[in-house]
């Protein structure tokens, strides 16, 4: 069997691209982009680009990236030279580069989320790569956790028996961040529905306010959204709430704590939950999968674990609320 190897371009070189790992443990396991193609073997990074020649030759440089340019125009003749094109610009430059990127015809873009900031330009980006016949990986990071996808497999099989409550917190945006908790959510759940919405707070971006809400499962579990303060401390947290323990992801899946449930100590006939332990999660390890998974959705028809359709059912359900939050907040500005 051939190993090919794959060329790639990637798109900012700011901290997802790259950054988060220069500053890690050499033999850590890789966060970003690059650190995830090197640590692969099977791609060679051909081109970056970043219009900040700093950052751009930081990157050129620690990476080894044969070569730099500062805008995509540069790229217009190397149509058919990049097997993947990897984008970690800002949110607000995906959409057109995402277009630009299909015209160099790659198998496949592995683009950060949120993939668009609207629900129309996703589709158009989504509908614009499945005409071409270009593979589109979204960066829904827990897709690729091993102790997620064990999780989900635990949950639907009944392991923890009936699920009755769960709660996502998140701060920095619905959009943001909270597109990585539906995404989540809507991975572990399946199907959500939006009951009811609480006010916007904006709490660091301002086109993109963090907002809870309560929604419904397909099968009537209750599931809420809940917010933190951006300007406190990053939080990205999980509790399910089943019959036979909590399981909660905590640290944004760093580590996960499971608490069962017991007799008791304190009050006879009544069970409780014990203290739990905490276990460390394999966050770490899901970066090395999404690069493995694009490898093999390239090489041999893998199915990819994170793409288009999946971020862009988590996107839809992110304007839903935000839109609902918006029209409130109007109608309590104007009754006030
Ligand atoms: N999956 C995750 O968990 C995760 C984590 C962090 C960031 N992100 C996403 O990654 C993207 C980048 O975030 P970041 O934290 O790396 O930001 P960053 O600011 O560290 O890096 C962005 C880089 O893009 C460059 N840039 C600006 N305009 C550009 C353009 N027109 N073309 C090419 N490069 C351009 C900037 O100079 C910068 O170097 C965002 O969409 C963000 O939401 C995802």
């Amino acid at each position: 069997m051939s190993h090919p190897t794959l060329n790639v371009l990637i798109i900012g070189c700011g901290n997802i691209a790259g950054g988060f790992d220069a500053v890690r443990a050499k033999d850590a396991l890789p966060f970003t982009h690059a650190g995830a193609y090197r640590k692969h073997g099977g791609f060679s990074m051909a081109a970056c680009i970043d219009p900040d020649m700093q950052k751009r030759k930081a990157f050129h440089d620690h990476w080894q990236v044969r070569q730099a340019f500062a805008n995509l125009d540069a790229t217009q003749h190397t149509t058919n030279q990049y097997d993947v094109i990897s984008i970690c610009s800002p949110t607000a430059k995906h959409a057109e580069q995402i277009d630009a990127a299909i015209t160099l015809k790659p198998k496949l873009i592995f683009c950060e989320k949120p993939v668009t900031t609207n629900v129309a330009d996703t589709l158009y980006c989504v509908q614009r790569c499945e005409e071409e016949g270009i593979q589109l990986a979204i960066n829904h990071t827990r897709r690729w956790a091993p102790d997620v996808l064990r999780l989900k497999q635990e949950l639907s099989t009944g392991h923890w028996g009936q699920i009755r409550s769960v709660v996502g917190h998140y701060n920095k945006g619905i959009l943001n961040n909270g597109a990585h908790m539906l995404d989540l959510l809507r991975y572990l759940l399946g199907s959500l529905n939006l009951a009811s919405v609480d006010k916007p707070v904006w709490d660091f971006w301002e086109d993109d306010p963090s907002i809870a809400a309560q929604l419904h499962s397909e099968s009537g579990i209750p599931v809420y959204l809940n917010i933190a303060h951006a300007s406190d401390y990053a939080f990205f947290e999980l509790n399910i709430t089943t019959e036979r323990g909590v399981i909660s992801m905590e640290n944004g899946g760093l580590n996960w704590r499971i608490r069962r449930t017991i007799q008791s100590p304190d009050f006879k006939d009544y069970r409780s939950l014990g203290l739990g332990e905490v276990i460390d999660g394999e966050y770490s390890m899901a970066m090395t999968n999404a690069i493995s998974n694009i490898y093999n959705a390239i090489t041999n028809g893998e199915a990819l674990a994170s793409n288009g359709y999946s971020a862009l059912q988590a996107q839809r359900l992110c304007e839903q609320i935000k839109v609902a939050a918006l029209a409130n907040n109007k109608k309590i500005r104007k009754v006030g």
